[in-house]
């Protein structure tokens, strides 16, 4: 039998190579930012902010300053207006937070950083951070949606639809009216939020993890009011980033200031605590999602409502109901999204950001309404299927839900499934089967990239882009291998340096489909200067000895569809231009994919286990399939985990979080997670982009919470809409 997870290897992209860095990340060589030795460093420890909102009455670092080895204290004081204010991401600038750093003696929210102490030690910066004496003028903090104070704001702007959807409810057959919720989560990627940063004249180098260095380099030029090409970032190798890692944070600009204060470099890893305030994490949500069908199951109506929390300084509003209210053909449809304004820190992105709590609410309520209809929730999804989006009417690119749905139903055996809730049993335990959609948009941005191919037959290829683990060296070489048909060995990669030609943020599941059309187009170039007639399988090797050059360097700049002109120039500043998905005015972009799990709920303990998860996932041209597997399969668990585990809880009376720390935050173990089977879809899509790919690094999490607990409710008949799903909720059900 062919192995599923690696089809349609024809060239070298499609090849299951193994990691480009493997070697050095195994054997403990990879250097990450915070394992940079530099000499003479002096070390930062952040004191935060214990209130939720107030403004500080008095600082006393009497204390403090008297414990040897420390060097300097940066408080507002000192900082103050020396590091500038600037625009946040989401209104066109750089930070992912626009509260200013030390800027103020105001404090927003919890966690923020209120000093920064330098010190000979880690250990001594940490203790005088302690001895620091605070005292605060203390205000109510808004903490979420319920708080009083919460100032909440439907975002017209993000309305959608068509038809008339209140008229076609009110007369429809059958319907479902349900309201669902998710919970605020972190990342806790294994490597913390570290920076260095050293100064040599007034050239600045900072060693920070990041998933777009040029974000860095020009949001922290525009905070420090200096030429961006006095810096440099670097960046070989990132310890699990996931959305965390995207954008400027308050930290960097704090430890460069410090580093040109004292005249030393400055390194900062802030606490797994401190990591839970200082940079992007998933917001809490609630949905009100409307579902009504024909006799038949086709659907007449739906309607998707969602509500977020945001902060009081930036408006983030993820708004997937953008994606959930075109998976599927309907002729009246109607999507709001609201936003409530908290004392908390901004949040960001997080796998899949909109799409997996709007796909929670969405696919779950695909399967109340299968189960009121009394059809298989397959069938309901296949007679729903759509080649074209129902709001503007515009074509998928491609699309291959039931090819998926299909693959992963046969793999999981879906046939053997008996309909009525709580029908199915193994001896002491309940078992439920479920399934959902997954879905998620295929993006690109613009890239550039350099190859040089050598007459020893070596090439090689460079780009600022990322490796967050997910691939990108090994799909860098793999392209620049297969295009100049010279074999993976004789390729080396440079990433992580803003020296090199610049890329897009790695997220957005677009890291590959941004920068392996660069590389193609460089290797395009190379291929015309030799005269091959531009075919990949022309010998390059043999024009390249027949030219009598050393080396030919080309390098080459892409524009991703639906991006204009002048968004090339804001690539190379740092600036996020992503396009694809739906919101593209010609045509619309996503991968697709299929869950199915089967939970296994004791009879007596009730104790919750998922005993089996098998997706199917079409995401267009898969260049690499073990790295891409990796990627499928490791979603698929985080989908486990957020329906199961994961859950950041706010302390309601300051906004601070109880269980900021990784003995409380409740992550899975092995023993949590079964048997987990990741399927790849072959799947051809030349529209998208050059590459034909569409993306894997986030569908495969979308939509695993709602099969989950689609399943519980085939398990018990009890339907569970807030996630996460524990065991006290399936407590008193049969
Ligand atoms: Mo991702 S949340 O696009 O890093």
């Amino acid at each position: 039998m062919a192995d599923t997870r690696f089809p349609q290897a024809t060239g070298t992209m499609g090849q299951p190579y193994r990691r480009y860095e493997a070697l050095e990340k195994v054997n403990g060589s990879a250097t990450y930012a915070s394992d940079v030795k530099l000499a003479k460093t002096a070390h930062a420890y952040l004191l935060t902010s214990r209130i939720g909102r107030g403004v500080i009455r008095s600082l006393d670092l009497v204390e403090a300053r008297a414990i040897p080895g420390v060097i300097e204290i940066l408080t507002h004081q000192t900082v103050g207006e020396s590091i500038r204010q600037t625009q946040a991401l989401y209104t066109g600038g750089y930070v992912a937070d626009s509260v200013r750093p030390l800027g103020s003696a105001e404090i927003a929210y919890w966690g923020q950083p209120i000093a920064m102490v330098l010190a000979e030690s880690y250990e001594i910066a940490r203790e005088a951070a302690r001895k620091i004496g605070v005292s605060y003028d203390v205000s109510e903090p808004a903490s979420s949606f319920d708080s009083a104070g919460v100032d909440m704001t439907a975002l017209e702007p993000m309305n959608l639809g068509v038809g008339d959807f209140k008229a076609a409810y009110a007369n429809a057959a059958v319907k479902i009216d349900a309201r669902y919720s998710t919970p605020v989560q972190h990342h806790n990627a294994m490597e913390l939020f570290a920076t260095q940063c050293v100064w040599d004249g007034n050239r600045l180098t900072v060693y920070e993890p990041g998933q777009y260095l040029n974000n860095i380099k020009y949001g922290l030029a525009e905070q420090l009011g200096i030429d961006p090409e006095l810096i440099r970032v670097v960046n070989p190798y990132v310890g699990g980033a996931f959305g965390a890692k995207g954008f400027l944070t308050q930290r960097t600009a704090l430890v460069a200031i410090a580093a040109r204060r004292i005249g030393r470099p400055v390194k900062l890893v802030a606490t797994r605590e401190q990591g839970f305030f200082l940079s992007a994490y998933r917001a809490e949500t609630r949905h009100h999602v409307q579902l009504a069908a024909d006799s038949t199951g086709r659907l007449i109506a739906s309607s998707h409502e969602g509500w977020e929390v945001t902060s009081r300084a930036d408006v983030l509003a993820l708004g997937g109901n953008a994606i959930t209210l075109r998976l599927y053909g309907c002729p009246n449809i109607e999507g709001r999204v609201n936003v409530a304004k908290t004392d908390r820190s901004t949040p960001g992105f997080m796998r899949g950001p909109g799409e997996v709590p709007y796909a929670f609410a969405f696919e779950c309520a695909l399967d109340e309404l299968a189960y009121a209809l009394k059809m298989d929730p397959v069938e309901l999804r296949r007679v729903n299927d759509t080649k074209v989006e129902p709001i503007a009417g515009l074509p998928y690119t491609s699309r291959s839900l039931m090819q998926c749905f299909d693959a992963a139903g046969a793999a999981f055996g879906w046939a053997g499934k008996t309909a009525a809730p709580g029908s199915m049993r193994d001896g002491d335990w309940l078992l439920g089967w479920g399934c959902a959609a997954a879905f998620y948009p295929t993006q690109a941005g613009n890239s550039a990239a350099r190859v040089r191919l050598s007459s020893d037959g070596r090439v090689h290829v460079s780009s600022a882009g990322h490796e967050l683990g997910q691939g990108m060296y090994t799909m860098m070489a793999q392209v620049a291998s297969e295009q100049l048909g010279v074999p993976i060995e004789h390729v080396t990669v440079s990433l992580g340096d803003t020296d090199l030609p610049p890329t897009i943020v790695a997220g957005g599941s677009a890291g590959t489909a941004s920068l392996a059309p660069a590389i193609m187009s460089a290797c395009d170039a190379i291929r015309r200067r030799l005269q091959t007639g531009g075919s990949p399988a022309a010998d390059v090797m043999t024009a390249m000895r027949a030219s009598g050059l050393g080396n030919i360097e080309e390098f080459a700049e892409t524009r991703a569809h639906g991006l204009p002109p002048e968004s090339v120039q804001g690539m190379y500043r740092g600036r996020v231009a992503m396009s694809g998905g739906v919101h593209l005015p010609d045509r619309v972009q996503l991968a697709f994919g299929a869950q199915f799990v089967e939970v296994r709920i004791h009879a007596r303990t009730r104790e919750l286990r998922v005993s089996r998860a098998v997706g199917a996932f079409a995401a267009g041209r898969i260049i690499n399939p073990r790295t891409a597997h990796g990627q499928l399969v490791g979603g698929m668990i985080w989908g486990i985990s957020s329906a199961l585990h994961e859950q950041t809880e706010i302390d309601e009376r300051n906004a601070s979080y109880i269980n900021a720390n990784l003995a409380d935050y409740l992550l899975p173990v092995n023993a949590d997670i079964a048997d987990v089977q990741a399927i790849m879809v072959p799947e051809e899509d030349n529209l998208v982009n050059a590459a034909g790919v569409k993306g894997v690094g986030e569908v495969g999490t979308v939509g695993m919470a709602a099969a989950i607990a689609n399943a519980v409710y085939h398990a018990t008949g009890k339907r569970l809409r807030d996630l996460p799903l524990r065991i006290e909720h399936v407590l008193e059900e049969v």
